[in-house]
């Protein structure tokens, strides 16, 4: 009797401590999702009038691929619970996680045949916590280090109307190139109502053209403010219930001077900076930041970068003129620039919202944006106002504006000042206007700085 008691706890004790890494990951991880974080996929998944999905937690699976195959493309200064996230060594071989979204029936599969093809375990694994959001992008925690972040791979599946998404390795290298631009020339410019998510991270599968990028949420997981997607504002009930939160009564006014407006001051900003449009500027790439009491700070934030037209001419005047060469062709555009937004492009409107009010919203963006793309540039209003819009109902309106005028072309000529610099990559001094909006160095604040170093 004794003997079999004693077989018996030492058969549980080994079952124990053959459980025990999968034990503790089923029981509790020791890192968890950020309120804020939740709260951002809650609005993804369930305040989104065009699609409602889970906002449970996954557990996310992945391919371990040795780093020797894969292109890469790290930012220097990338975080390093991140870069241990997605990197990690076995065997003494560096290897790293390659993501499987969730919802996608097909792509996944091309990775695995590629991996059957170079003998490597093509088994998924499992380690992240992960969450859907309205697009291809997955919130990922890493639950044994708390980071958190956004990720993007190939689905044929996402929560709106365009569904079967490849992520390819042309257009990561696009998006890494455009963050590199945005990084050494936004912090450098007074740009009050714009905040970006870096895209810090990419790794590529050359041959299958597939690509995995990594997205910074920012601040969001310390919870000191919220990130509401622009379509969670023009959604029925949550529009109308943070509305009525901020003491307003009219959701379409309330959204036009917390949404609408702001997103106009944004893009004016991001355009006079950077000479560059999104192709596709829907609700789903624009956010508005709340504070802690869901009150708008008046700061936007844009995502998804990749995909823009750019103002050749301009670009082409800054240091960053070589991003134009490796540049979807069909959106590098000389001598014009093609702008636009959508707000409910792909999506319903709520019952709030009349058509000819969908309407006066998109007017309303023009005028606040070229007002003050003109006090940035000095470009004229008048002028600018001049050029015809196109409008589709409840989609884009788009102004293509010619960009050949005196004034248009001064901007061109000073590109490298609105990039923050202080003389053109000619030599010429920047003129005032455009030296004004640079952002100054409090010398009490760089002092502060080096003595806290
Ligand atoms: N309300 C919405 N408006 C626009 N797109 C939506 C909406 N809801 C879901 N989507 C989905 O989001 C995606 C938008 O495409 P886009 O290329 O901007 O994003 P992405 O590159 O897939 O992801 P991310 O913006 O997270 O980087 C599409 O797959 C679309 O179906
Ligand atoms: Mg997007």
């Amino acid at each position: 009797m004794k003997l079999i008691q004693k077989t018996l706890f030492t058969l549980s004790l080994f079952i124990l401590v053959a459980c025990q890494t999968t034990l503790n990951r089923h029981v509790a991880a020791d890192y968890h999702i950020s309120n804020s974080a939740q709260q951002l996929v809650t609005w993804e998944t369930k305040a989104n009038a065009i699609s409602e999905r889970s906002n449970e937690v996954i557990r996310v699976e992945h391919y371990e691929i040795p780093l020797r195959l894969l292109e890469k493309d790290f930012d220097a200064n990338l975080d390093s619970n991140i870069k241990n996230s997605l990197l990690f060594t076995k065997n003494g071989e560096t290897y790293a996680r390659w993501i499987i979204n969730p919802e996608d029936s097909k792509w996944h599969l091309e990775v695995k045949s590629f991996l059957q093809k170079h003998k490597i375990d093509s088994e998924p694994k499992k380690f992240f916590d992960g969450y859907l959001t309205a697009s291809r992008s997955m919130i990922l925690v890493n639950p044994t280090n708390g980071a958190s972040f956004s990720l993007k791979v190939s689905t044929d599946k996402t929560g709106g109307k365009w569904t079967d998404k490849k992520q390819t390795w042309a257009d990561a290298l696009q998006v890494r190139n455009m963050n590199r631009y945005l990084q050494e020339t936004l912090p450098k410019m007074d740009t009050p109502t714009l905040v970006i998510m870096d895209e810090p991270l990419a790794m590529g599968i050359k041959e299958l053209d597939h690509g995995m990028i990594m997205r910074s949420l920012n601040d969001l997981p310390e919870d000191g403010h919220y990130y509401l997607p622009a379509f969670s504002a023009l959604h029925d009930v949550e529009g109308a219930r943070i509305t009525k939160l901020n003491g307003a009564t009219d959701p379409v006014r309330f959204w036009d001077k917390h949404l609408n407006e702001p997103i106009a001051r944004a893009m004016a900003e991001y355009f006079a900076a950077t000479g560059s449009w999104y192709d596709s500027p829907h609700a789903q790439n624009f956010l508005v930041e709340l504070d802690r009491d869901m009150k708008p700070t008046g700061r936007i934030v844009l995502r998804d970068l990749g995909d823009t037209y750019l103002l050749e001419d301009f670009v082409k005047n800054t240091k960053f003129g070589w991003i134009t060469k490796n540049w979807d062709p069909n959106n590098v555009q000389q001598g014009k620039i093609t702008t636009g937004i959508g707000l409910l492009h792909g999506n319903n409107p709520p019952s709030w919202m009349t058509s000819t009010e969908y309407k006066e919203y998109q007017w309303g963006f023009y005028r606040t944006f070229e007002q003050r793309f003109a006090e940035i540039t000095g470009v004229p209003y008048n002028e600018m106002l001049r050029t015809e819009s196109k409008e589709s109902l409840w989609s884009y309106s788009r102004k293509t504006y010619q960009a050949t005028s005196e004034a248009w072309k001064k901007f061109i000529r000073y590109a490298n000042c609105l990039n923050g610099e202080l003389k053109t990559l000619a030599g010429e001094k920047c003129p005032e206007l455009y030296l004004k909006r640079q952002r100054k160095i409090d010398c009490f604040q760089g002092v502060n700085a080096i003595i806290a170093h």
